[in-house]
């Protein structure tokens, strides 16, 4: 019987979690199937963390499947990078733990195809052509005075930063950091310049560069730098114009 965790990218609204409880139970219900989980690398809950935590209890193998059209290698690299950071740091017994490759890779895609080409022909919408576009609403310039930029380039992705920026995410959401303290926004970028500390952040509007940066990492810097304004030295690194590698 198989454990397997359906893995995706990202989700913030009730209709995208709905969409993989949906999919959860389809899972759980083939045959030879005995437990289905499923997490999100990047926003949203559960983290892939945190289902880790749970398929632990269970001790048996299991298998991620993610469930990405594309899924870029790098993906997967960081997946695998991020468990062995964190099995590496965890004195329990892990579970057997396999990752499958992309979703669009197994061959029953052609048939899933169809069967979607065909429901999609029933449940389509038209986009209809409206002759006065929707008013834009306001925006509201925001007064945050903080901004965290979590590298997404090549090697930062490699090394995790798609779940070190979930995890960002998800707390600064539970700790509602864009009102408190002197509020945080958040963005990906593309390569901030210092690959080989990857995963790479940059906080602002001291532009500090923290390298290195695991959830712990991540956790150290909210609460000093973004909520006391105090930099973590033993993570930060100066721009010396010199080499720099990462500690440790
Ligand atoms: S890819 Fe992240 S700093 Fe270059």
């Amino acid at each position: 019987m198989k454990n397997i965790l359906l893995l995706a990218r990202s989700a913030t609204t009730g209709a995208a979690l709905r969409e993989m409880e949906g999919l959860r139970d389809q899972t759980v219900s083939l045959p030879g199937v005995a437990r289905v989980l499923f997490a999100f690398a990047e926003e949203g809950t559960p983290s892939l963390r945190s289902a880790i935590d749970e398929l632990m209890q269970v001790q048996e193998p299991v298998m991620i499947l993610p469930i990405l059209v594309p899924v870029e290698p790098s993906f997967i690299t960081g997946v695998k990078r991020s468990l062995q950071r964190w099995q590496g740091a965890d004195t329990r017994p892990w579970p057997e733990i396999r990752i499958a490759p992309g979703f669009s890779r197994q061959t029953m895609m052609r048939e899933l195809l169809a069967a979607t080409v065909d429901a999609a022909e029933r449940e389509a919408v038209t986009i209809e052509k409206v002759t006065t576009p929707p008013a834009l609403e306001g925006s509201v310039v925001p007064a945050q005075r903080r901004r965290v930029l979590v590298c997404q380039g090549g090697p930062c992705i490699r090394a995790g930063a798609e779940m070190i920026w979930g995890h960002l995410r998800n707390e600064q959401k539970r700790l509602s950091l864009r009102t408190t303290g002197e509020g945080t926004m958040s963005a990906k970028t593309s390569c901030l310049g210092p690959c080989s500390l990857a995963p790479v952040l940059q906080v602002w509007p001291e532009g500090t560069f923290y390298g290195g940066v695991d959830e712990a990492g991540v956790d150290r810097i909210v609460e000093s730098h973004l909520l006391r304004g105090e930099v973590v030295d033993d993570l930060a690194y100066l721009p010396t114009g010199t080499k720099q590698r990462l500690r440790g």
